[in-house]
């Protein structure tokens, strides 16, 4: 699930690979390890607990000019995080790292225990390091012992070898986990995640599933699992220093916040045109014909991006007429028997592409034939090589644990889908042109908004920082603002947050509201603001700690209102998800919490 670093080449490996890992930081990790190799294949390997700084400090007593090494951040599923768990593993002659999860570990561990292999670990990776030290022994070479034992193994993994035995190669491999090399002159890089790669080299393979690399310092050489040749195809990596840097903000998450504007025009940029009222997704590979035939969408996503599905579903059907529009959480859709009416298309929305049940969704769709469309972040990622086309949301890199930017592209990117589908069936100019025209002004209104009310959410934050409990309320389009406001809530501030739909409070969970609980709602001033008022009336005569945000000017009963000025009616709903954005980050940032890395979260979820 988390971070996997390797280099051989002619630099001193640990800096490399040290500061590798520094990047690979932000996905969330309870440990973190380096293990490299001299010419005369002597290993050092060094692991500790926490933060990648304990790991520097212990590398600058322990410093050794091999040049070629693995490293790793861990993120705990077998085991506690531990220094004795963390990676890189050892047994016999083989280092191994790992991210994923081997399913079948204890049938090989009882296999191997047999064989009079002992274990250190708790964890299912040092099964797969003695698997390959086992097979080695008769193998004629590491790559040989590596497909012999990922034959053997079920699960999910990219992993990284080396063997005392030829301090001259590493060897690699993805199924389920994503694993890229950078080639370099006279050295290659290993790496799970591209922004581990920035400034040393921009020439990367991508691994498939199923591909094995053997890495030396003249570059990488790719085989199946059988150990036969494949071509490797070298691709230019779409990211530069600036997307990864904080760039003088003190949380990546604020820095993302920020970037909505920018990260939102580069959504936008070229697929709609307010000449022409029209909306266009060069990546779709569908014909008109093609797209006027469909009847269904199936939305599929994991957390937020199953979120930003809600919300451009919820938005979509407003316009897009008899076409079905419906979201589903990937977890849950994976193990369900459904069915899949005629003329479906499915959209696959995530951020890194590579979620692992949102992947599953992906591959059992495509089983059954059904058109598959991506609205992905991650260039090269897995879900963006396997959907039939789709549409990249162009927000540059996601480092925050937390999503921000990547939801409200998401949004937009949907919206266009949908527009383009009305388009196809004939839906008229003057029937779309206001959702096109806004679109168009979201990102100067998201600007603007959070230009007004940054200094207001921290303020009230300082004062709603110290409450355990909350709802998030929102009707209609306001209601996965709703579920996403409590999302962020939980995941930074660690407040226990619920998103509820404003009509259903009184079904149950209006019980709860009493002094320990703040409620934020959404108000918005459009044909249902009577109602959602209602609801609102009934929360505030059981004594609610109502914080409500509106875009209107009428008065209002709660104990805080912010004041949305915008110009936006349909849209409205992005512009308030930014301010829960805001109100998150800075009870985060209140309340001491790692705002960028929150405690046991991961930034792209590999495993089921
Ligand atoms: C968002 O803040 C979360 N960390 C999480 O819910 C995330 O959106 C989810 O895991 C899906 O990730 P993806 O977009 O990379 O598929
Ligand atoms: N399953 C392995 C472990 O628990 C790998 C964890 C990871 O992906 O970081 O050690």
């Amino acid at each position: 699930m988390c971070g996997i670093v390797g280099y051989i080449g002619n630099k001193q490996a640990q800096p490399v690979l040290v500061s590798g890992l520094k990047r690979l930081e932000y996905r969330g990790y309870d440990s973190a390890g380096i293990a490299t190799l001299n010419q005369k294949g002597t290993a050092t390997l060094l692991r500790e607990k926490g933060k990648v700084a304990e790991l520097e400090k212990k590398v600058a007593t322990h410093k050794t000019a091999d040049q070629v090494g693995i490293g790793h951040t861990r993120w705990a599923t077998h085991g506690a995080p531990s220094k004795r768990n963390a990676h890189p593993h050892t047994v016999g002659d083989i280092y191994l790292v790992h991210n994923g999860i081997i399913e079948n570990y204890q049938d090989l561990k009882a296999e191997l225990i047999k064989h009079d292999y002992d274990f250190k670990s708790d964890t299912d990776t040092e099964v797969l390091t003695a698997l390959i030290d086992y097979l080695y022994k008769d193998a004629a070479s590491l790559l040989d012992a590596v497909s012999g034992a990922l034959k053997m193994v079920v699960g999910a993994y990219g992993i990284a070898v080396l063997s005392v035995k030829n301090p001259e190669e590493i060897v690699v491999a993805r199924k389920g986990s994503p694993l890229i090399v950078g080639v370099g002159d006279d050295e290659v890089f290993v790496a799970s995640d591209g922004s581990a790669l920035v400034g040393y080299t921009d020439q990367v393979v991508y691994l498939h599933d199923g591909e094995i690399g053997l890495c030396t310092r003249e570059g990488v050489q790719l085989y199946d699992i059988d150990a036969n040749t494949v071509d490797a195809k070298v691709e230019k990596l779409e990211m530069d220093l600036q997307s990864i840097q904080k760039k003088g903000f003190d949380h990546f998450l604020l820095k993302e916040i920020y970037e909505q504007p920018e990260s939102l025009r580069s959504t936008l940029s070229g697929r709609v045109n307010t000449d022409t009222m029209t909306a266009k997704l060069g990546g779709l590979n569908m014909s008109d014909e093609e797209l006027r035939a469909i009847e269904n969408v199936m939305v599929i996503g994991c957390g937020t991006a199953y979120y930003a599905g809600l919300q451009a579903g919820y938005l979509v059907e407003q316009f897009v007429g008899d076409v079905t529009f419906n979201s589903y959480i990937a977890s849950e859709l994976r193990y369900r028997s459904f069915a899949v009416p005629k003329n479906t298309v499915a959209l696959i929305v995530s951020q890194s592409g590579e979620t692992a049940d949102t992947l599953a969704c992906l591959m059992e769709l495509k089983r059954r034939g059904v058109r598959t469309l991506g609205v992905v972040n991650a260039v090269g990622s897995t879900i963006a090589r396997e959907v039939d086309g789709g549409v990249y949301v162009h927000v540059g890199a996601e480092i925050s644990v937390a999503s921000t930017k990547a939801f409200t592209s998401q949004v937009a990117a949907i919206m266009i889908f949908g527009l383009m589908v009305a388009q196809a069936k004939g839906v008229g100019v003057k029937e779309i042109s206001d959702y096109i025209r806004e679109l168009e002004l979201l990102p100067s209104e998201i600007e603007k908004c959070i230009v007004a009310h940054d200094k207001e959410m921290e303020r009230l934050a300082k004062k709603y920082a110290q409450y355990e409990h909350a709802l998030y309320i929102g009707r209609d389009t306001l209601y996965p603002v709703a579920l996403e406001g409590a999302l962020k809530m939980k995941e930074v501030g660690y407040v226990h947050a619920e998103g509820y739909a404003a009509g259903e409070l009184k079904h149950g969970p209006i019980a709860l509201i009493d002094d320990t609980f703040f409620e934020v709602f959404y108000l918005q001033d459009n044909w249902l603001y009577e109602k959602a008022q209602s609801n609102l009336i009934e929360m505030n005569a059981r004594g609610a700690h109502a914080i409500v945000i509106t875009d209107t000017d009428k008065r209002i009963a709660a104990e805080h209102v912010i004041r949305v000025n915008t110009k936006l009616h349909l849209l409205t709903p992005l512009v308030f998800n930014v301010l829960s954005q805001l109100f998150a980050y800075y009870v985060a940032v209140m309340r001491g919490n790692d705002v960028d890395q929150p405690r046991n979260l991961a930034k792209s979820v590999t495993v089921e």
